[in-house]
């Protein structure tokens, strides 16, 4: 059982309810007050010990300052067994040790060199067209039929995004499309328990086919070098910096990384303009605030709504003793929400500055593809912007069971053409 320091005074009644709640229990993040779950946790046990079923318990970090201290003490806590909650707890990760996320330095930093240059805005600047001619595609389409479902509407925004990063010909973009939503599935982590055998051998058929893919581009790009990322995995394989199967590796994070992501990014980020006219408006009368918009509705809907680490070693945290071998899972989603950093943070305000969210993570681990995501929705926006001159949600939205993204399984809306 885990020492308690000196815990902070919880009301009684308080410390019950809060022991009932189990943040890895995907329905939890179907529930619409989440936020107020968020609230307690932070006001009352901001370390809070989460007991997980059959799972081992770990620890919730749910305030903004302690988000930070985690993810900064890369000497306490440790990346390279997993970096979510689930089974792969016990069972560790096929990328453990290897994969960028599931490292730590020097492994870590040597990985992270290999790719950084392909990720940097400069590099990135040149995809703008291509991310611009997807997304106002994708609108028009909608607008034209009137009702849509918009996770549907944004879903090739992400996956043609890297594709053209990595050097996948236009082409082929459909196919990846198919083939990465078939191998991967929906993040709903109750749909994929509830997978029966032949839904995972379609799924393991097409994640084969990916890495087939990505075997046959690799060959091409050895005979025939290209300016982009599979070229650099291939130099790096060459080199002997990276083994075959971990330039696979590579390829299948760079695809997952960014995509539910960036795609439940922009649906939330409707959501939150539907739900906040005056600030829709705001953005459509002055573009200059695109940049700040995308910082706060990242901010306001952050994708990713936790990582977790692995203590190395034992260390108190306010007050609480996390002891070597446990897990922490530092919650973006409350970090974000903190009232400590941010005024009135339950406020969608387009022009907050200071803007210090951590959507995209803090630490060696900061999100690899920012600009990327960044330039990404601030094209959605603004061709949105465009093209919509409101939204109207048709069904009740219903939330994906998941406690990794921030998404919805169907968002139906009305999209009114300017
Ligand atoms: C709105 C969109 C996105 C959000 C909210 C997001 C969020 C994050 C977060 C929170 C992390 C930190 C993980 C950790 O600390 O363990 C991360 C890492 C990462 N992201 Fe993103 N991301 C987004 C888009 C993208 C895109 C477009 C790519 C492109 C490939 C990408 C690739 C990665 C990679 C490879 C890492 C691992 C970096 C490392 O371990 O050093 N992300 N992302």
């Amino acid at each position: 059982m885990n020492a308690v320091l000196s815990g902070p005074l919880v009301p009684a009644i308080v410390q019950e309810s809060l022991g009932q709640i189990d943040l890895a229990d995907p329905l939890f993040h179907t529930s619409s007050n989440q936020h107020r779950v968020f609230k307690l946790l932070r006001d009352f046990d901001p370390v809070h010990w989460n007991e997980d079923g059959t799972e081992p318990g770990f620890w919730s970090v749910t305030r903004y300052e302690d988000y930070v201290a985690v993810q900064k003490d890369g000497k306490s806590f440790s990346s390279a067994y997993t970096n979510v909650l689930g089974p792969q707890r016990r069972t560790g990760d096929e990328g453990s040790g290897r994969m960028l996320t599931h490292t730590d330095p020097p492994r870590h930093t040597d990985l992270r060199q290999l790719v950084n240059k392909a990720f940097t805005p400069r590099a990135v600047a040149g995809l703008e067209p291509y991310v611009r001619s997807v997304v106002g595609r994708a609108l028009d389409e909608a607008v034209e039929v009137g009702e849509c479902d918009f996770v549907e509407v944004v879903s090739l925004l992400p996956v043609a995004s890297i594709a053209a990063l990595l050097g996948v010909p236009e082409s082929d973009w459909r196919l990846l499309l198919t083939l990465t939503t078939a191998a991967f599935g929906s993040a709903d982590q109750e749909f994929r328990a509830a997978a029966n055998a032949d839904a995972r051998a379609t799924a393991a058929q097409a994640h084969a086919q990916l890495l087939l893919y990505c075997q046959d581009l690799m060959r091409q790009r050895g005979c025939d070098p290209k300016d982009d990322l599979v070229t650099a995995l291939v130099q790096a394989r060459d080199a002997g910096r990276l083994s075959e199967e971990d330039a696979m590796l590579f390829f299948d994070l760079l695809l997952l990384g960014g995509n539910e992501t960036t795609r439940h990014g922009a649906v939330g980020s409707l959501l939150a303009l539907v739900e906040f006219p005056q600030e829709w408006e705001r953005l459509r009368a002055d573009r200059d605030l695109l940049p700040g918009a995308v910082n706060e509705l990242l901010r306001w809907v952050s994708p990713s709504k936790h990582v977790l680490r692995r203590a190395v070693r034992d260390v108190e945290l306010k007050g609480r003793l996390i002891e070597t071998g446990q897990d922490v899972v530092v919650w973006h989603h409350s970090a974000n929400r903190d009232e400590r950093v941010f005024d009135a943070p339950d406020r969608l305000d387009l022009g907050r500055s200071p803007n210090p969210h951590l959507a995209l993570g803090a630490g060696a681990h900061f999100c690899l593809g920012s600009a990327l995501a960044t330039l990404e929705l601030r094209a959605f926006l603004d061709e949105l912007c465009d093209r919509v001159a409101a939204a109207t949600v048709t069904e009740e939205p219903e939330r994906l069971a998941s406690s990794v993204i921030n998404g919805f399984k169907r968002v139906r809306v009305e999209l009114k053409p300017l």
